[in-house]
């Protein structure tokens, strides 16, 4: 990656160990992460020191070498690619990322799996930059653009998806206006998405959660633009939850609602989002902001990190490939089918 890239790779294999950049520290400090063992790996995932759908599908593949690296038979290799697939189930990529490191250790031992890892990672940024730039003719000159959670750099190896294609629009000289969701209850747009804006120079407003629908109404967005963890077959998307009622606002304001990933987050094997499962947090993320408790010492509260929005309510899904356009059920195929097909330079 150049020198100049503002946001430092979010993972990187370091001679025996996975160096992520720890995103629980910020944006009060830009720390690192080494992982030299497959715990310390599924708890910086279960954490949320590293996340993000794409960034997750490059941490599993890493993981299975890291599992080679440190466990003795192949048996425990494979039980501990299992572990890490399971540690968050929503965002199909990291499942996928596993299975992609498993299969080339199988075929080729340790080293195969790393060059395919190391190669899933280098690709991610390349793609991340063909989502952007087919995303960024979507965004007006001078555009209000919402967006929720993080979809940045931070989300992927680099570059970013959804906001990679608010990125790529301010690089072609566009300069849009984002309104940047805080994203309780782990507050990923306020820390993290501000903090990407901030350094790349891009304008932007941190907004309560509950703040969405009322700025759409008042005409003050032009379209809305989210990541994915799992695109299912007929085109529901599951997303951060709130992004189902960010949704239905863009609907009833005639908003344009765009969903940005790439093809390795379409699962053709799930029909329907009625299939995804929903990952459910600790009610104490709910409970409290950070380590400080707001709610009542026998408040009960329910934590889905996840929700689903239906298709219909879907403008596009961009891709690298492209801009899918519903049908979904035919449209989200052929994306998958031409994203085997891109081939990116790896450095
Ligand atoms: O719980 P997180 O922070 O991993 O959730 C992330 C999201 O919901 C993102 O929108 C999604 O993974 C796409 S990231 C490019």
């Amino acid at each position: 990656m150049a020198a100049a890239e503002p946001i430092p790779p979010t993972i990187e294999w370091r001679g025996h160990s996975i160096r992520l950049l720890d995103q629980r520290a910020l944006p009060a400090r830009l720390r690192f992460l080494a992982c030299n063992d497959v715990d310390t790996l599924v708890d910086a995932i279960a954490t949320l020191a590293v996340r993000g759908a794409p960034a997750l599908g490059v941490a599993g593949a890493f993981g299975v070498v890291l599992a080679a690296d440190t466990l003795r038979t192949k048996r425990q290799v494979r039980a501990a690619a299992a572990r890490i697939a399971r540690a968050r189930p929503t965002a199909v990529n990291l499942a996928w990322g596993v299975a992609r490191g498993l299969e080339a250790y199988e075929r080729g031992g340790r080293d195969t799996a790393l060059d395919v890892a190391e190669s899933l990672a280098a690709d991610d940024v390349c793609r991340n930059r063909l989502i952007g730039t087919h995303g960024a003719a979507l965004v007006p000159v001078d555009g209000a653009v919402l967006t929720h959670c993080n979809t940045g750099a931070l989300a992927c190896v680099g570059y970013g998806t959804a906001l990679g294609v608010v990125r790529a629009a301010f690089e072609t000289g566009r300069r849009p206006k984002v309104w940047v969701d805080e994203t309780r209850p782990l507050l990923q747009g306020a820390r993290l998405t501000m903090w990407e804006c901030g350094r790349l120079g891009i304008d932007a407003t941190l907004i309560a959660d509950g703040a969405a629908a009322a700025l759409m109404g008042r005409g003050k967005v032009d379209l809305v633009i989210v990541g994915a963890d799992r695109v299912a077959a007929n085109g529901d998307v599951a997303n951060k939850i709130g992004t189902y009622g960010l949704a239905v606002s863009a609907r009833q304001h005639q908003i344009p609602f765009y969903v940005a990933a790439p093809a390795s987050t379409i699962d053709l094997a799930t029909a329907n989002g009625d299939a995804i499962v929903i990952e459910e947090r600790d009610p104490d993320e709910v409970t409290h902001v950070g380590s400080h408790r707001i709610a009542p010492p026998d408040a009960e509260a329910f934590n889905p990190a996840f929700d689903v929005t239906p298709a219909r309510l879907v403008t596009a899904i961009v891709t690298e490939c492209g801009a899918a356009r519903p049908p979904y059920r035919r449209s989200l195929p052929a994306h998958v089918r031409r994203a085997a097909e891109v081939v990116t330079p790896h450095p």
